[in-house]
C-alpha cells in the first residue's frame, strides 16, 4: 500500500475532510468507519506522551493500528519536546496488536486545546496556548529527531494578536499545518465557533490551515470554506452523530451503523464505548422510550439482540 502524508493529500485534493481527535472515540474501528465515508485524514484520540513512553501497557492499549489505518495522525499531549519525541519515536514504526503490519507513523500532532482542569494542571492541552515558546521547542525537537510532519491543534485567544504570534513562532520552526478550533479555551462547545478568527489565522499563516468547530453537515463545511478559505475542515461531534456526514448524508444511514457494529465487534471494543457510539448515531432517530430501554443494555450481546429484534440487524453477517 502506498502511504501518503497529510501534506501530500492536501496537495492532491486541495481541501481535506478531517475526523477530529476524540478521547475514547476516535479509535481504530471508528477511524476505519469514517474513512469509508469520505474522511481523508483521521486522528487518534489524545495520547499522553509521558505515559506512552514509559509504559508498554499504555502503548498496547492506547494505540492500535493496521495497514488500513492510513493516513492516521497520532495526537500527543505533552509539555516538553523530549517526552513528545520519545513517544513519537516509539510509535514509528509500530507493530499493531491486531496483525503484524509495520506502520510508519505519518504525522504527529500536539494537543494545545484540551481545556480540562487536570490537563491545565499537567501543563498540557490548552495550558500551552499561553506557552508559545514551549510549543515552538516541542515542534523543533520532533522535527529534528523524526523526519515526519508535525502539526498543532490550537484554540484562538481572546486577543487575536496572541494567536498571530503563536502561529508565527510555530511556523518559524517548521510546523507543517495547523488546526484552529474557533473557540477560546474558556468557551463551551455549545457556543458558536468564531469563523472570523479562523479566517484571520488563515490570512496571516503561510502553512495550510484546517478549521474546526461545529461542522455537522457538508453544508456547514461549505459555509466554513466560503467564510474562511481554509484548506480543510475537521469535525468531532458531527462525526460522532453521523459518521457519514462527509459523504453528504444528513443522518446516519442504517448501513453505516451496521458497518460500525461489524468493525467494532470484529476488532473488539469495550461495551461502554460501543454503547456510546451507537447512542450518538441513533440520537436523531431513536424515540425517548426506546432510548430508556437502550440505556439499560449492559453488554454487547444484549445490544446486538436489541438491534436484531427492533432494527432488523442481521447478526449472522457479523460472524
Ligand atoms: C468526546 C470528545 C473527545 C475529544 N477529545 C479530544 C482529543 O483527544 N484531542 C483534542 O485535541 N480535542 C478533543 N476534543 C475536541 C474536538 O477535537 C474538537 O476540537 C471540538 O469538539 C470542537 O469540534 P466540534 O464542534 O466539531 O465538536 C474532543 C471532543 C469531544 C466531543
Amino acid at each position: 500500500m502506498q502511504q501518503r502524508t497529510v501534506l501530500e493529500i492536501l496537495e492532491e485534493k486541495g481541501k481535506i475532510n478531517v475526523c477530529a481527535p476524540m478521547v475514547r472515540y476516535s479509535k481504530l474501528p471508528f477511524r476505519e468507519l469514517v474513512r469509508q465515508y469520505n474522511c481523508d485524514v483521521v486522528y487518534t484520540p489524545m495520547i499522553l506522551a509521558d505515559v506512552f513512553k514509559s509504559s508498554e501497557f499504555a502503548r498496547e492499549t492506547d494505540f492500535s493500528t493496521n495497514a488500513r489505518d492510513d493516513p492516521v495522525v497520532i495526537q500527543f499531549a505533552a509539555n516538553n519536546g523530549a517526552d513528545l519525541a520519545d513517544a513519537a519515536e516509539l510509535a514509528s514504526p509500530y507493530v499493531s496488536g491486531i496483525g503484524k503490519y509495520w506502520i510508519m507513523l505519518l504525522s504527529v500532532d500536539i494537543n494545545c486545546g484540551c481545556p480540562q482542569k487536570w490537563a491545565i494542571q499537567e501543563k498540557i492541552g490548552a495550558h500551552l496556548m499561553s506557552q508559545p515558546e514551549t510549543v515552538r521547542d516541542m515542534i523543533r525537537t520532533v522535527k529534528a529527531r523524526l523526519n515526519i510532519p508535525c502539526s498543532i491543534k490550537i484554540r484562538v485567544h481572546p486577543d487575536l494578536k496572541e494567536t498571530y504570534e503563536f502561529v508565527k513562532r510555530a511556523e518559524s520552526v517548521g510546523v507543517d499545518y495547523i488546526t484552529v478550533h474557533g473557540r477560546t479555551k474558556t468557551m463551551k462547545n455549545t457556543e458558536p465557533a468564531n469563523y472570523d478568527a479562523i479566517r484571520f489565522v488563515k490570512e496571516s499563516a503561510s502553512v495550510p490551515i484546517v478549521a474546526n468547530g461545529s461542522v455537522f453537515s457538508t453544508a456547514d463545511a461549505n459555509e466554513i470554506y466560503a467564510k474562511t478559505n481554509v484548506d480543510g475542515v475537521m469535525s468531532a461531534r458531527g462525526l460522532l452523530r453521523n459518521p457519514a456526514l462527509f459523504a453528504g448524508y444528513d443522518y446516519t444511514p442504517w448501513e453505516c451503523i451496521e458497518r460500525y457494529i461489524h468493525l467494532a465487534v470484529g476488532y473488539g471494543t469495550n461495551h461502554f464505548i460501543f454503547h456510546h457510539h451507537l447512542m450518538f448515531m441513533f440520537e436523531d432517530v431513536m424515540s425517548n422510550s426506546e432510548r430508556k430501554t437502550f440505556n439499560t443494555l449492559a453488554s454487547i450481546p444484549a445490544i446486538l439482540d436489541h438491534l436484531e429484534t427492533n432494527w432488523g440487524l442481521d447478526v449472522s453477517r457479523l460472524v
